[in-house]
């Protein structure tokens, strides 16, 4: 159930609704979310992984009804923020699925995990260990996952490559820093009365990665790091946490993450690396978010206008943009449009769907086929934007964010409603 299914542009459907008659009901522009796809990806990775525990990464999409079906499919989840945790805990997702994430967590933050009794909380720095330590309560170890950067090199957007040595995250393993963590975390773990214990150790590599092999590195690296753990402290550290960051082909064509390939190879790789070290084979846990959500976003905008350049360009203004979609302007990613609500046998012409902001980068496609009888008024839908669009949507020009439609065999029903100007001025409290 992936992609949108039509006979004809004017009767594009995805979960069994026209979105030509979501735009109608609804007004543009819409995120639209296939919960068929969502729960079919969830389970497909439970299928493909079934002794790992599947924490879905709540960055790439997150709202009530989402954690729900994240619940119900058996996964967990990998929250970054006490606002995300917040919103885990307001619907009841059991405390012990929840895992904390974060470079640079507040107080407010630790004490809302803790308080709340989350299963797990990866560490990210020496600070952050004492902190915790501190904060927790002796005798009732608080669980804890070292991040580790493994140095390697993901090869994708620099923004978004966070296993290489140069970068804020994690502990590095090259410069004895993941050791010494280790080695921080087990002196509170073996005190007279234990305020952290250590669970496992934690990678991201990165996200919008294709390449499986990476991974296999990664897990042979912090396999390495927990023989020595054992050698060096007896204390065999149970859990390999190897992140998310699978990557999903925006475009026809584009290179997709190959689940079971992963799977197979990450899974021989444990084997043999555990099997040489003499360790028992630590439980696995990965984190996917665009994976589990990318491709069950589509996005409806109305085309404002239009201004064709002879000779240069033909730009197509919608009525949204980069507030909405900020991806392509951040990390020059690639999206594809299509005319949806009508037939047109125009011949297709290159054209730059461009939003309504106040700047020349606010472009949401470049160069795509469209139709020459393409006008003012017309529908367009954008695929493959589940994940990092809503999450990472703005109020930029004061721009209203658009609502979040759910589908799911023929019913459209709301669960994020859209922002009114109402909103946007409550916080502006003083004249
Ligand atoms: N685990 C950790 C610790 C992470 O930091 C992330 C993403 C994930 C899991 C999930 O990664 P995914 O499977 O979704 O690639 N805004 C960017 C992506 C930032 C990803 C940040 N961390 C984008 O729109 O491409």
């Amino acid at each position: 159930p992936s992609s949108p299914t039509a006979t004809a542009d004017e009767d594009l459907a995805v979960g069994g609704v026209r979105l030509a008659e979501i735009a109608a009901t609804y007004g543009t522009p819409a995120y639209v979310l296939d919960e068929a796809d969502v729960r079919a990806r969830a389970r497909a990775y439970r299928s493909a992984l079934p002794e790992a525990e599947i924490a879905y990464a709540g960055k790439a999409f997150l709202c009530r009804a989402m954690i729900g079906w994240v619940q119900s499919e058996g996964l967990s989840l990998d929250v970054c923020s006490g606002g995300e945790l917040a919103l885990a805990r307001h619907v009841g997702f059991p405390a012990d699925r929840i895992v904390l994430h974060g470079n640079a967590k507040t107080p407010r933050d630790v004490q809302d995990a803790l308080g709340y009794g989350v299963g797990r909380i990866v560490v990210d720095s020496t600070y952050e260990i004492t902190q915790l330590a501190v904060a927790a309560h002796a005798g009732h170890p608080q669980k804890v996952l070292i991040r580790v950067t493994p140095g390697l090199d993901a090869h994708t957007h620099k923004a978004i490559a966070t296993g290489v040595e140069d970068q804020k995250f994690g502990f590095s393993l090259a410069t004895g820093a993941a050791a010494d963590a280790v080695r921080q975390v087990l002196h509170w773990q073996l005190a007279d009365r234990p305020a952290l214990e250590l669970a496992g150790l934690h990678c991201h590599l990165g996200s919008q990665i294709t390449s499986v092999d990476i991974f296999a590195e990664a897990a042979r690296r912090l396999i390495a790091l927990m023989a020595w753990s054992r050698d060096e402290f007896n204390v065999i550290v149970p859990e390999l946490d190897l992140g998310g960051g699978h990557a999903v082909g925006y475009r026809d064509g584009d290179p997709d993450f190959d689940l079971e390939t992963y799977a197979r190879t990450i899974r021989t790789t444990i084997a043999k690396a555990c099997h040489q070290h003499r360790l028992p084979i630590p439980k696995l846990t990965v984190e996917p978010g665009r994976a589990i959500v990318a491709r069950a976003g589509v996005t409806l905008y109305r085309v404002l206008t239009m201004k064709r350049i002879p000779g240069i360009r033909t730009f197509v203004a919608v009525d949204g943009g980069m507030s909405d979609n900020p991806r392509p302007a951040l990390y020059g990613s690639a999206y594809t449009a299509r005319l949806i609500g009508r037939t047109s046998t125009a011949p297709p012409e290159p054209m730059t769907v461009v939003g309504r902001h106040c700047e020349a980068g606010d472009v949401i496609a470049h160069d795509l086929p469209l139709p020459t009888d393409l006008r003012p008024g017309d529908l367009l839908a954008v695929p493959c934007t589940g994940a990092y669009q809503h999450s990472m949507a703005s109020t930029y020009n004061q721009v209203c964010r658009p609502p979040v439609i759910a589908v799911r065999d023929g019913v459209a029903r709301v669960l994020i409603r859209r922002e009114t100007l109402e909103d946007l001025q409550a916080r502006d409290v003083s004249l």
